[in-house]
């Protein structure tokens, strides 16, 4: 349908390196909660948000997450697919400390970050059908927490 359109197109037209649009969505994360900051390991020596952005392991990270939003691009169709793996990693997520509310404030630095990158293509449908996408993501995450 459209909305699977929309994000289709919106995801191809950032480029092929979705790296520096995940670090714009982290920036902006940081920037909403930096309380998120202390949950990565890589910048224990002074917890600066620039030293965090710039290690190797942060921006390894970022890029897992934009190859996890490009798996839900690529099944659109077949989301429940994924149902599993989200699962497991939202089990990851709780053991290093990330709470499911935080994921709200991910998603408003997703649709910041897409808001950013896309400027006049970004409207309201599209904003709503990347709101679905992430909404299952989410949800599914949120599912492998014990607690
Ligand atoms: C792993 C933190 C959100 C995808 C990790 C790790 C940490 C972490 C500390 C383990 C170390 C590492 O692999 O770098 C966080 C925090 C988040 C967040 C604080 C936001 C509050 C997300 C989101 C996604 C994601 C939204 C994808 C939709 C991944 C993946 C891994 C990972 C794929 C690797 C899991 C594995 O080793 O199998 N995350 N994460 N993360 N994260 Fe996140």
């Amino acid at each position: 349908g459209k909305d699977k359109e929309l994000v289709r197109e919106s995801w191809e037209s950032l480029g092929k390196n979705k790296v520096p649009h995940g670090v714009v969505m982290f920036t902006r994360l940081f920037e909403l909660d930096p309380n998120l900051l202390s949950l990565f390991p890589y910048n224990m020596k002074n917890g600066s948000m620039q030293d965090c952005l710039s290690s190797p392991e942060f921006l390894e990270h970022v890029a897992k997450v934009m190859l996890v939003i490009d798996a839900a691009v690529s099944n659109l169709d077949d989301l429940n697919s994924l149902e599993d793996y989200l699962i497991n990693l939202g089990r990851k997520h709780e053991a290093v400390g990330v709470k499911i509310q935080s994921f709200a404030v991910v998603g408003e630095s997703l649709l910041y970050m897409l808001q950013r990158s896309l400027g006049p293509a970004y409207t309201a449908a599209l904003r709503q059908a990347w709101l679905n996408v992430y909404g299952f993501v989410v949800a599914a995450m949120s599912s492998g927490w014990r607690e």
